[in-house]
This record gives C-alpha cells, sequence and structure tokens, in this order.
C-alpha cells in the first residue's frame, strides 16, 4: 500500500515538473515575443479559412509567422498548397506541433526559430495572427523583404499605419467587427 502511495506521489511530482515546463515555456516565450501569447485559432476560425481563402495556384510558398502548433499549416496544407512553413519561438507550441504533424502525417515544416531572424522574400503568401504591436513591428520587414505578387493574410489584426488592405473578409455577418481578415497585395 505505501509502494502505491509512493508511485501516486511520484505521478504527481512528474506531472507538477511538465506543467512547470510549459508554463516557464509560456512566460518565457511571451516575454520573447514582447507580449504575443499562444493564442492558437478556434475549429469555428479555421473553417472560416477554409471557406474564405482561396489559392489559384498550388505550387506557392506560404509562412506562417507565428505558427503555434501549427494548425493554420494543416488546414492549408489540406488545401493543396504543397510548400508551407511555420516559425514559432514557443517551445512548447512547437513540441505540441511536431507531435501533431507525426500524428496527422502532415508534410509541413515546422521550425523553432524568431521569425524577425528569417528573410520573407522567398515567400509568395505569408499568414499572420498576431497582436497589432507585432504587425507594427513588421511593417519594415514586409517593406523590404517581400516581392511584388506576394500576399499577406491577416487574421483579426489590421497592420496599424500602413497600406490600406485589398480586401476584408467579414466572415461573420451577424458580428462584422470580429474575426476580420485582412488581404494585403504587395505590389
Ligand atoms: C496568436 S498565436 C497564433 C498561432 C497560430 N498561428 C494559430 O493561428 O493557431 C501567435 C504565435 O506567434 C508566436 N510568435 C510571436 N512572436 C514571434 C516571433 N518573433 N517569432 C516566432 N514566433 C513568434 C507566439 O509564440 C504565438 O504562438
Amino acid at each position: 500500500m505505501i509502494l502505491f502511495y509512493w508511485f501516486l506521489l511520484g505521478i504527481c511530482i512528474v506531472i507538477m515538473i511538465i506543467v512547470g515546463m510549459i508554463q516557464f515555456s509560456n512566460l518565457f516565450a511571451l516575454l520573447r515575443t514582447k507580449g504575443v501569447p499562444y493564442v492558437p485559432l478556434f475549429g469555428y476560425q479555421l473553417r472560416y479559412l477554409k471557406k474564405f481563402i482561396k489559392f489559384d495556384n498550388p505550387n506557392i510558398k506560404l509562412v506562417d509567422l507565428g505558427s503555434g502548433d501549427g494548425r493554420v499549416l494543416r488546414v492549408f496544407e489540406k488545401m493543396g498548397i504543397k510548400d508551407i512553413t511555420g516559425y514559432e519561438i514557443n517551445w512548447w507550441a512547437h513540441f505540441k506541433g511536431c507531435c501533431l504533424k507525426r500524428i496527422k502525417k502532415s508534410h509541413v515544416k515546422l521550425c523553432l526559430k524568431n521569425f524577425h531572424r528569417i528573410n520573407l522574400s522567398e515567400y509568395d503568401v505569408v499568414f499572420c495572427y498576431l497582436l497589432d504591436t507585432a504587425l507594427k513591428r513588421l511593417r519594415e520587414k514586409f517593406d523590404q523583404e517581400l516581392k511584388p505578387g506576394s500576399r499577406i493574410i491577416s487574421y483579426a489584426f489590421q497592420i496599424p499605419d500602413w497600406h490600406e488592405p485589398d480586401q476584408i473578409i467579414v466572415p461573420n455577418e451577424k458580428h462584422p467587427g470580429r474575426d476580420r481578415i485582412y488581404i494585403y497585395d504587395i505590389k
């Protein structure tokens, strides 16, 4: 019986260590991202993407800046896009993404890296679900690196004090202020 209690105590300690590591990873990532939390899109929001975002050509290179557990990337993969990469700084979100990628037999590329350290010039489509403060910091990078003909899809947040979006998708007419998708075509 005593052995069983020791076993239970051991399990509790292991769970507490794992939860602690996840919390530490989230906190550390929050500091590094200057406050952009790991908040993945919900299922209904992924369905909006499936319904409203169309790609004419599947042979494009797509990147998600702050890819979380890669769920958006797997949606785009199912839509037929072949070359998909996600950059994520949060260790826990990245690890979860790698596990899900294996389980779901996905071929998207997931990188544990700060997206400020990559060059965007090779990508045709940039997806982001970030706060406006983070988008503000990205404006210069977009201006310098994105090639004409490329596209930015920004979920929920407009890029502050930048070009006007070429398209604003309002997926839910009953709540037009929520879940807007801003599309920018780079000229
Ligand atoms: C709101 S979540 C979106 C996650 C995913 N794109 C989705 O829609 O489910 C934003 C993510 O961006 C990541 N992030 C923020 N700044 C980053 C940076 N500089 N480099 C890499 N990832 C970053 C955060 O860690 C967070 O997981």
